[in-house]
This record gives C-alpha cells, sequence and structure tokens, in this order.
C-alpha cells in the first residue's frame, strides 16, 4: 500500500487495513481486506483525495529534475524531509488588484512588463482568500519536504490594496517565520504620477528550530540589493545573484523550487555544486528552462577551457 493512504488509513480506521490488491476499486470506491473481511470504503469517507494516493517519488526520479505539475500535488509525492531548504517565488497574484498597473494596463514591475498577459499557464487572479488558502497549503507541504534543520526562503511582495497594507501575514500566520529579508531591485518600473515607485521585495525567512546559516552568512544584513533580471524571457524570473546569494549561505545540498519558472533556482544550486528539484506548472516553461540550464553551463564549460 502507498505510504500516505497508509497513514491516513491508520488514522481512520480503528483496525489495520490493507488494500485488496487483486479486487479493482470502482470511482472512488476501493477494496480494503479489514480483520479478514472485504469491505468496501469509499475514499471520499476517510478524506483522502487523489493527491494523497498518489505513490511517493524515488530518489532518482526528483533530483535535479523539473517535474511538471501543481506545486501542491507534486510536493505531495515528495519524501517527507527530502530537500534541506525550499527558495521559492510563487506567482503574487497581482492581476486581483484594486487598480494598480498590472490591473488597468499602465505596466507592471517588470521592464517589459510581460507579467500584465500573465504566466504561459495560470492567470494569477483568483479571490484573495483563495490565493491565501493556495499559499498556506503549498507552505505547509514545503514544511513538510523540507529536513528538521532546514528552512524556507519564499519571496513574496507587500502591496497596499483598499488603503490597507497587504502585508501576506494571513499567509505565514503559525508558520516559523524567523526573520523577513528585504530584497531592494536596483531601480523599478512601475512609474506612476501617483506614487513614489516602488523598489523592494521581501523574502520570508521560514526556518525550523534546527536551521542555521553557514559560516559567515549573517554578515550580509537583512537588506540585500540586486538588479532585476532583464534578459530572461520568463515574465517573472529571479536575478540569479539572488538565489547564490541565498544558497551560498546555507550549508544546503538540497534546494527545492515547487515554481521553478525559467530554472534560476536550479542555475544557482547546480554552481554551487549543490542538488535541486524543481517543479513548474507549465511545460513551456520547464522546457525553456532545461534549455537555459544547459546552455548556462555549456557557457560556462567554454569560458573554463578557453573555447570562448
Ligand atoms: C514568479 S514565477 C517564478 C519564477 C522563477 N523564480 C524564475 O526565476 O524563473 C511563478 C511560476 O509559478 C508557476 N506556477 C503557477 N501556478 C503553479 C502551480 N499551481 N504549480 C506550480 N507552478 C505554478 C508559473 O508558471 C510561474 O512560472
Amino acid at each position: 500500500m502507498d505510504d500516505p493512504l497508509r497513514r491516513k488509513l491508520d488514522f481512520k480506521l480503528p483496525y489495520p487495513a490493507k488494500v485488496a490488491s487483486d479486487v479493482k476499486g470502482q470511482g472512488n470506491i476501493n477494496w480494503f481486506l479489514l480483520q479478514g473481511a472485504l469491505i468496501a470504503i469509499r475514499l471520499d469517507d476517510l478524506k483522502i483525495d487523489a493527491d494523497e494516493m498518489a505513490p511517493i517519488l524515488s530518489k532518482n526520479e526528483f533530483i535535479n529534475k523539473i517535474l511538471v505539475g501543481d506545486a501542491v500535488s507534486t510536493m505531495k509525492k515528495l519524501p517527507q524531509g527530502c530537500v534541506d531548504i525550499v527558495v521559492t517565488s510563487p506567482p503574487y497574484n497581482l492581476k486581483n488588484s484594486t487598480g494598480n498597473g498590472m490591473k488597468d494596463g499602465r505596466g507592471g514591475k517588470w521592464s517589459n512588463a510581460a507579467l500584465m498577459d500573465g504566466y504561459a499557464n495560470y492567470n494569477d487572479n483568483m479571490p484573495h482568500d483563495d490565493y491565501v488558502a493556495w499559499q498556506r497549503k503549498c507552505l505547509t507541504e514545503m514544511m513538510r519536504v523540507v529536513s528538521d534543520d532546514g528552512a524556507i526562503f519564499y519571496n513574496h511582495k507587500w502591496r497596499v490594496q483598499a488603503g490597507l497594507l497587504q502585508d501576506r501575514s494571513d499567509i505565514v500566520e503559525g508558520f516559523p517565520v524567523r526573520q523577513i529579508i528585504i530584497w531592494r531591485r536596483k531601480g523599478g518600473f512601475n512609474f506612476n504620477p501617483g506614487y513614489f515607485v516602488p523598489t523592494y521585495e521581501v523574502i520570508y525567512l521560514i526556518a525550523k528550530k534546527g536551521f542555521k546559516l553557514a559560516k559567515g552568512g549573517n554578515s550580509h544584513g537583512d537588506i540585500w540589493e540586486f538588479t532585476q533580471e532583464q534578459k530572461n524571457p520568463h515574465p517573472a524570473p529571479f536575478p540569479v545573484a539572488l538565489i547564490d546569494r541565498i544558497i551560498t549561505s546555507t550549508n544546503a545540498k538540497t534546494v527545492l523550487d515547487p515554481f521553478m519558472g525559467s530554472g534560476t533556482t536550479a542555475i544557482s544550486a547546480k554552481s554551487h555544486n549543490r542538488d535541486y528539484v524543481g517543479i513548474e506548472l507549465s511545460e513551456k516553461y520547464v522546457v525553456h528552462a532545461e534549455e537555459r540550464i544547459k546552455n548556462y553551463f555549456d557557457e560556462a564549460d567554454e569560458i573554463s577551457t578557453g573555447q570562448k
């Protein structure tokens, strides 16, 4: 029986149960052997969803790979504690806005305002409460797959909506936030005569008890200045230098990014001899990320062998 189902059943049923492998379930009904008797149980009654039935992947199926799929359901297939840190930037729900440049077409935070067209497979426009619930599910899964001395670096953006600061505390409430790092972009793009051009984002350091920085990592302070990536066709990529700063400030051997986009976290992890695990909804972005990773290291090889 799959591990997640086993856990659920142990919890939900008063007796040890075993999936009756020779009897096929229909729809959401599965047959179980319970104390020698064959019984049918509706998975709905156990509140088991399809994600939790998915078999756990083995290491060679996810290490140094970008898996195409949804962040939450794919993380559910990863074993508990299998990565040391998560470095990620989710979609910010920018299209659900009370009227900034993203909504009315004046432009967004990126130079080419590419995000105004949204992501390839995702419109970035959920009702606020649904968005918060989704992001909390993501953080819950990240906490499960991070090791006991691991941490999550969760990049987000604060904004004023309907006159109030949306500081994302509704998303991170209850998670062990240890620090908030300010990422100050050199320069900004969202020019508007009504307000000062926005130039910062935040990175929540959400850390498990045993997490410690690598020697000297703490000397970077908590306000970091990095120029926004300009030459990447993805609408909202990290600058590689930002992720280099995070990864080299930790002793992490394996880094997960469940919103891998154009593969920046993979490039940085590989550059510093760490393993990566990526998840990305858009197959198109995964193809681009894999090409970008390959080109990046081919070029680095050519430079080191003097061919360039
Ligand atoms: C802010 S971008 C991440 C960019 C990335 N940090 C980079 O450097 O390229 C967010 C990404 O999340 C992806 N995405 C949206 N919904 C998703 C989901 N449910 N599961 C996984 N990825 C998703 C989008 O396609 C987009 O590439």
